[in-house]
């Protein structure tokens, strides 16, 4: 990784392959995701320390609680844990935390803790952590239609004024469009993470499952995006490393 070459401004990160690196191990799923979250934290300072502003995480989905009952109680009380007290030091590091998904069906206990946390990290200006929790990317896009749809039916907006810029500021959270999305485990496939939001980005699949991704993989996955050309649809040839 060269920091004096483009940087992404908002990376996406699916944190995939907890179970199996655990399964692998012979220990119980569960192991995995509290290995995937100390993992996380480490790499979160690595990537703040990148100068890399937006971070999105895709933590869990809205079709994971399908998973059996006793992963999904690991997971929330997990995520209360994480939210308490292992990311409350993002304030310290002027990470400003805010959460994308749905409300309902999620335990009381998990919805408080991500209250508190984004109530306590508000003020932060060095980056933003955007945590995708019980979210879908469609479903995402049925909850802007909605609030628009809304404010058409109250007369605040007329039909002729939805544009790219409308729609953005509906969604669940106003970012910049992700450069870059990782997802590790090797899985090749967006599995309906912010597939608005993605238009544009650049994609990495290491073959390394979430617990097991280094620092020194993730200054890989940066060199492999800054040799990448963006072309955002024109024929010129946009080589990162020459911006
Ligand atoms: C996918 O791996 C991972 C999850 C569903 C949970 C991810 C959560 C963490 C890493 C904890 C950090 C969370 C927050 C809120 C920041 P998988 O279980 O699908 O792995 P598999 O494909 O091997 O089964």
């Amino acid at each position: 990784m060269n920091q004096n070459q483009k940087m992404p401004t908002h990376i996406g990160i699916i944190m995939d392959g907890n179970g199996r690196w655990a399964q692998e191990r012979g220990k119980p799923r569960s192991f995995g995701h509290q290995e995937g979250a100390k993992n996380l934290k480490k790499l979160l300072y690595h990537i703040y320390d990148c100068k890399i502003p937006y971070v999105s995480l895709y933590a869990f989905s809205t079709e994971n609680f399908q998973r059996s009952k006793e992963e999904v109680t690991f997971l929330m009380n997990l995520f209360v844990t994480l939210f308490r007290k292992e990311l409350k030091s993002l304030k310290d590091l002027g990470v400003k935390v805010v959460f994308s998904g749905r409300k309902e069906p999620l335990p009381s206990k998990v919805w408080n803790a991500m209250q508190e946390l984004e109530e306590s990290t508000k003020e932060g200006s060095r980056g933003v952590l955007n945590i995708c929790i019980n979210y879908g990317g469609q479903y995402e896009l049925v909850d802007m239609a909605k609030k628009i749809a809304n404010q058409v039916q109250e007369g605040k907006l007329s039909i002729d004024e939805i544009t790219k810029e409308v729609i953005e500021k509906n969604m669940y959270q106003s970012l910049p469009p992700l450069d870059f999305i990782i997802r590790t485990s090797g899985e090749m496939r967006i599995s309906n993470f912010m597939i608005y939001q993605a238009a544009y980005a650049e994609y990495y699949f290491p073959n390394i499952y979430f617990p097991a991704f280094q620092t020194s993989d993730f200054d890989e996955a940066i060199l492999t995006y800054q040799n990448r050309n963006r072309r955002f649809g024109k024929n010129e040839e946009k080589n990162l490393s020459n911006q």
